[in-house]
């Protein structure tokens, strides 16, 4: 390799060729010619460097400059740039994060810096396909050892010793396995490499064998001189070519060297290797049935004992590995026992190839030691979850694996400990899943999966696994009972006990272990008909419908919207939202995070944008709706607080026939919809138009009359049959530091407060705001449009910012700064006045329970800001001092009232309570649903019904129309933009910013909407 200045190592495995590696390859000894240095540097096709989901992925020696994504294109620049100039080329590296800079070495990217290879030693440093190289890298030197310098006994004794164990699953000690065989008597005696991998996104004995052949041969020829084996199997799955065709490459190689055949290195010792293409079932791994596969029968399990290296192939002793196990004997018998025994845990040495796949940012194959906590592989391999979602669960050892909870991050991963948890480390399959995969769904994909693959020889097994299946599928279509659980667990159990052989003792592992660590989720399934994850189809119908709180009917107003039904459309909306103009603009949308048309990199529907398309259409014309109103019964509920949660219940006890009043400290109505968020984002005038609808049923509001001040809860419960407390968290937290009660120091509710109602508030011209969340976006963005500087103070990264995304980046739009990784640590005042804050810089260190990275201070790094305010928005909690005249209902620590969460019922009779009192702060639409609800519960209770919820699984309240879409509008419709104020107009006023889709825009973008609705329709009437 010595005589080219460079050598550009070109990835050929399975999945850089699928991305056109080899195409690449071409362009770039093209672009090197024409550059005239063909003579300099040469282009090396390897195999699978391990770093799959950045392919095709190429690494330049010496320097070890790694390149990824690459096509076609950027090859001349490449070319010109780094091979001509010198000058790397920074876009074409791998970058962590947004704000992160590129990594130029592969040595210092994360996903490589925590591996260590021992199997995959020669990972991207040579070519398969060329025998040469591997002897270049010390190849067959172990061969030599174990045949000059060995004797059979003393082989066992350094694999022994090593304390490598299978990796193929079982984890039998790879030692003891080959004195079996070599004691055992045998007129022939065979090794076979096990390379069936049937697991379903498993690649690790596939990339091994396409990148590094000759290391599974040599191990294989080492393993046949420990037991007196003349002939070796590698039985290998034919759907994989790449494979087969590159193991027989190296079979045809090693002959020509004499490294297999008659008399190999001189030593008269003869071994000779034959690919067998195995037929593709699962069970077909299984060594037994391997074993029958091989001599042309049925691919069955058969008892054990007689194990395979007493009576294997032909009767004859039979010593099967894996290919990873046989990968690993060179360097066992190159480096030493000791060497290899050092790396690991006590009972798990050395170390384990996995491939890391599912939810996670860095996909791809690994080599770690033993012992490397999960923790370790998720964040600093992994790369933690895309997409900002919170990581849930590894699913480990294959279809017959356990699942892992987030709970247990730290847990060191070892063939104990993975046993403990209820895993197993099975071969090495390691998926990571997120929130959004539901784990009674992911129980009864590995269980479809087993079921499918079970030989049927066992009754537990067979009728076992398809008796498990059927109780998930019920449970996922909402069908579940609750003595299932008990069921699923006890024919678990037993399934595990009675079968023969590894696949039906472990295939119960992916239902047992959710049933232990996500038992949550079987009840949310069976008892609420919920699946938060929103998958199981069955229930949720449609993700949007599902997930909305307020159980908006989205799939039939979008497709009315579609069509151009605006009035029908209307009607949806409202039937479930009193305040639709108000949520159009505001809610969270917890809808369109789940909604299926946003998977991968696609967009979400603009569900939020449609409704306030639809609610603003009406506005225009003269709110029409006009819900069915029951007479009036005569009784009369009490409710505290005019915000969302507060006006939905008083709107639904009216539709009831009830004659509701409520009570309201401020002198407006509304809430944090009033007095919180600010005018740019919900014009008042819109806010009223919705109220007015509420007063209009009969509903009375008491502005200016604190309960606690003005009146106590007691006279309440004198007049009125219930009360419905819904006084938010209006109460600003402290940041805890020295010097906070300054004045000029306040908190962003009050000052919100202040700023919406119009009060005088004097700010001065410079102005920090603390905090990420949407009222400190609020706050900063009022700030900026009083006429002051503003800059916001963020503990964390733009990544981690607790507010909306749309809001924030509206907030940089308006140029204002955040100084992410900034803590305030102490007000610098004079004479009481604030005069500045000193803050200091925070890097981001471990990652933390909820899957963040903690922030932490950098020492030394503490700077000063001189400020006129400063503006504290880190969080609220819930006044309920108004409660301490003689109310008997329980308050947490966190000051919020502690209810039934099924029925909102307190511990006093007849006042229930929900909203942002109950939760801390939270939402507009979370707290309507508590309105919807408590208003429901509270009817139940003056009827004197029993106050219970019913649940019932998600379905639309009326059949749509789907729209027919050609395949060019299918290819052509996007997410429209939602036209905005230019930040010109905005300043100095408080003018509503978002200006609203117009009628073409929305109905397009409904256009674009899935209808899962419909989905589930017709696999019903299929049925
Ligand atoms: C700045 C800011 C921006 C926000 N932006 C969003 C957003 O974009 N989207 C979103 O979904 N959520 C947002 N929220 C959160 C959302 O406003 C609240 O979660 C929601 O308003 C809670 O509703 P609620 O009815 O429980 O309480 P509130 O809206 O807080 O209403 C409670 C009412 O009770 C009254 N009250 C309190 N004590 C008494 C008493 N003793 N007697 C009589 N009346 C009393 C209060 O004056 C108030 O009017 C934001 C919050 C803030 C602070
Ligand atoms: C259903 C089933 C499938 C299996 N599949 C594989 C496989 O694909 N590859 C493998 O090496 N071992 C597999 N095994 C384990 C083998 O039976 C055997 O234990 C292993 O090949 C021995 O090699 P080792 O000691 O190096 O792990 C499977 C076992 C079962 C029960
Ligand atoms: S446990 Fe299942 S796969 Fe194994 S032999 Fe029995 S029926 Fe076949
Ligand atoms: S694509 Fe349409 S129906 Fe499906 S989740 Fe999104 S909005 Fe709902
Ligand atoms: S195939 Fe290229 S990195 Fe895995």
């Amino acid at each position: 390799m010595s005589e080219y200045r460079m050598h550009l190592m070109v990835c050929a495995g399975t999945g850089c060729v699928s991305n056109k590696s080899l195409e690449i390859k071409e362009v770039l000894e093209d672009e090197i010619k024409k550059a005239g240095l063909e003579n300099e540097i040469l282009v090396v096709t390897t195999g699978c460097n391990g770093f799959c989901a950045q392919g095709p992925i190429m690494v330049v020696h010496p320097g070890g400059i790694f390149y990824q994504m690459l096509t076609k294109e950027d090859i001349p620049r490449l070319v010109k740039e780094h091979f001509l100039k010198g000058r790397p080329v920074k876009e074409l590296m791998y970058t962590p994060s947004a704000q992160e800079p590129p990594i130029p070495k592969l040595s210092d990217i994360g996903f490589f810096s925590k591996q260590r290879l021992v199997a995959l030693k020669n990972r991207g440093l040579l070519d398969p396909e060329k025998i040469d190289e591997y002897i270049a890298r010390d190849g067959y030197t172990a061969l030599a050892k174990a045949l000059t310098e060995m004797s059979p006994k003393g082989i066992i004794k350094d694999v022994a010793d090593s304390g490598l164990r299978g990796r193929g699953g079982g984890g039998f000690p790879t030692g003891k396995k080959w004195q079996f065989a070599q004691e055992a008597k045998g007129d022939r005696k065979f090794v076979v490499c096990n390379a069936d991998e049937g697991d379903p996104g498993a690649f690790m004995d596939r990339s091994i064998i396409e990148s590094d052949p000759h290391v599974v041969l040599e191990g294989m020829a080492i393993g046949a001189k420990a037991i007196g084996a003349s002939h070796g199997y590698v039985y290998i799955r034919a759907e994989y070519p790449l494979a087969i065709e590159r193991i027989n490459i190296a079979i045809k190689q090693a002959r020509e060297y004499g490294l297999l055949g008659g008399d190999i290195l001189g030593t008269g010792f003869k071994f000779d290797v034959t690919v067998f293409k195995g037929a593709g079932a699962f069970v077909c791994g299984e060594e037994t049935a391997l074993i029958s596969s091989i001599e042309g029968k049925a691919p069955e399990p058969v008892i054990r004992p007689p194990f395979p290296v007493q009576s294997g192939l032909w009767g004859k002793p039979t010593c099967i590995n894996n290919v990873e196990t046989w990968a690993t004997i060179p360097s066992i018998i190159n480096r030493g026992a000791k060497w290899f025994s050092e790396i690991g845990t006590e009972k798990s040495k050395g170390t384990k190839v996995f491939s890391l796949v599912g939810k996670i940012r860095n996909a791809g194959l690994v080599e770690v030691p033993m012992g490397i906590t999960l923790k370790e592989i998720v964040y600093e391999i992994g790369g933690g979850i895309p997409g900002g979602k919170k990581f849930k669960a590894v699913q480990t050892g294959g279809p017959s694996g356990g699942c892992i909870p987030a709970s247990l991050i730290d847990l060191p991963i070892d063939y104990e400990q993975l046993a403990e948890a209820g895993s197993i480390m099975g071969s090495g399959g390691m998926i990571v899943l997120d929130e959004d995969t539901c784990m009674v769904d992911i129980a009864k994909y590995f269980l479809a999966f087993t079921n499918d693959e079970s030989c049927g020889k066992c009754t537990s097994c067979r009728e076992g696994s398809a008796a498990l299946l059927e109780i998930l599928t019920r449970i996922c279509n909402g069908e579940g009972q609750e003595k299932d659980l008990e069921l699923l667990n006890d024919l678990g159990i037993a399934i595990k006990n009675a079968s023969l052989c590894g696949l039906g003792q472990t295939l119960p592992n992916p239902v047992l272990s959710t049933l232990k660590y996500f038992r949550d989720e079987y009840v949310e399934h069976i008892k609420y008909k919920r699946c938060s994850a929103s998958v199981c189809r069955g229930i949720i119908s449609s993700a949007c419908q599902h997930t909305c709180p307020l159980g908006q009917d989205v799939p039939c107003y979008v497709g009315l919207i579609a069509n151009g039904k605006f009035d029908e459309a209307v009607e949806i909306v409202r039937k479930e939202n009193p305040l639709p103009a108000i949520c159009g603009r505001v809610c969270h949308h917890p809808c369109e995070a789940k909604c299926s048309a946003g998977e991968g990199e696609e967009e979400p529907i603009s569900i939020r944008a449609l409704k306030r398309f639809v609610a603003d259409y009406e506005m225009e014309r003269g709110i029409k709706f006009q819900p069915e109103v029951k007479p009036s019964n005569g009784d009369k509920v009490a409710i505290i607080g005019a915000g969302p949660a507060g006006l939905t219940c008083a709107y639904y006890l009216a539709l009831e026939g009830y004659k509701v009043t409520i009570f309201e400290a401020l002198p407006v109505v509304g809430g944090m919809l009033s007095v919180g968020i600010p005018e740019y984002r919900l014009p008042r005038q819109i806010l009223n138009l919705e109220i007015d609808n509420i007063v209009k049923l009969g509903v009375e509001i008491k502005t200016n009359t604190a309960i606690g001040r003005d009146m106590q809860l007691a006279d309440l419960k004198n007049e009125f049959k219930a009360i419905f407390i819904a006084t938010g968290a209006h109460q600003g937290i402290k940041m805890g530091i020295p010097g906070e009660d300054a004045d000029g120091v306040m908190d962003a509710v009050d000052f919100l407060r202040a700023v919406n109602l119009k009060q005088k508030i004097e700010i001065g011209a410079k102005v920090a705001v603390v905090g990420g969340g949407n009222a400190a976006v609020d706050a900063a963005r009022s700030v900026s449009r009083l006429g002051s500087e503003v800059v916001v103070l963020y503990r964390r990264t733009r990544a981690e910012m607790p507010a909306e995304n749309e809001e924030i980046e509206e907030l940089l739009r308006e140029c204002i700064e955040i100084k992410y990784l900034t803590v305030p640590v102490k007000v610098i005042s004079e004479g009481g006045k604030l005069k500045g804050v000193e803050c200091i810089r925070m890097k981001l260190g471990e990652v933390d329970a909820g899957g963040r990275r903690r922030p932490v201070p950098i020492e030394g790094s503490e700077f000063t800001l001189e400020l006129d305010s400063l503006i504290i928005a880190i969080s609220q909690r819930p006044d309920v001092s108004f409660l301490n005249n003689g109310a008997s209902i329980k308050v947490s620590k966190w000051n919020t009232i502690e209810v039934d969460t099924e029925t909102f019922h307190s511990d006093e009779e007849g006042v229930f309570a929900g909203g942002d009192v109950i939760t801390g702060p939270n939402t507009v639409s979370d707290a309507m649903a508590h309105g919807k609800i408590a208003a429901r519960m509270i009817n139940k209770y003056i009827k004197g019904v029993p106050v219970k919820r019913e649940y019932k699984v998600t379905r639309p309240a009326i059949q749509v129309e789907a729209v027919e879409l050609t395949d060019e509008e299918i290819e052509s419709l996007k997410k429209p933009a939602m036209p905005v104020l230019s930040v010109q107009e905005r300043r100095g006023n408080f003018n509503e910013v978002e200006l609203g889709l117009v009628r073409e825009m929305a109905m397009s973008e409904a256009r674009r909407c899935l209808r899962c609705d419909l989905e589930l329709q017709k696999e019903e009437s299929a049925e």
